[in-house]
């Protein structure tokens, strides 16, 4: 499978679609995603109220970023999920997907993305930390992970060197 046997779309996955793509992703995750939580519920609760970046092969849910992009009071977005079938992983389709889940916050005006990421699933820090995030904090074994999305105009370098 590769990236164009895919087709992406936004909000369209239904909570069963959502159910089945974490199911079929569950081991992957470091801890494993059931042991901390109702998957089943936690789909409906994904439809519901995140918005959806969703990679689909035929008619099968293969890739799945979730985020809230709703707290236009703090203007904090949230990421709630990002997974992709095992034999997605490093095929640039996380990539895809997060990166339309980080325009869609900024053209909504966010001024942050936030995220929690178990601390011993190193392979996914290494994907946000791609980005730009970087850890906040650290609570029960978890790392608490944020992005700017509108980072402060840098200084211009000091001129250096140069001959007299
Ligand atoms: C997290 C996830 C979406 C990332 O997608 P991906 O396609 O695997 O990500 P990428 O391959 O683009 O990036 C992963 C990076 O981690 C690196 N990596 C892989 N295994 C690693 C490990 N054990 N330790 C540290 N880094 C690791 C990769 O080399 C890559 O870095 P590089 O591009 O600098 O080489 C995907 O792995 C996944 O679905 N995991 C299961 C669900 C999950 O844990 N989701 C996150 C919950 S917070």
């Amino acid at each position: 499978m590769s990236v164009a046997d895919l087709s992406f779309r936004q909000s369209t996955a239904s909570a069963d679609a959502v159910g089945a793509h974490l199911w079929a992703c569950d081991a992957a995750f470091v801890p494993k995603l059931s042991e901390g939580l109702d998957i089943d519920a936690y789909a409906e609760k994904i439809v519901r109220h995140a918005i959806t970046f969703e990679a689909w092969q035929e008619g099968l849910l293969v890739g799945l970023v979730a985020a809230y992009i709703n707290d236009v009071e703090r203007r904090i977005s949230y990421v709630t999920n990002v997974t992709v079938e095992p034999v997605l992983m490093g095929k640039d389709v996380a990539a895809i997907l997060f990166e339309s889940c980080l325009a869609s916050a900024r053209e909504k005006d966010f001024d942050a993305m936030e995220l929690e990421v178990a601390q011993d699933n190193h392979r996914a820090i290494r994907f946000y930390e791609k980005f730009g995030f970087q850890v906040q904090g650290r609570r029960n074994a978890k790392l608490q992970m944020a992005l700017n999305l509108k980072p402060q105009p840098q200084p211009p370098e000091p001129l250096t060197g140069g001959t007299r």
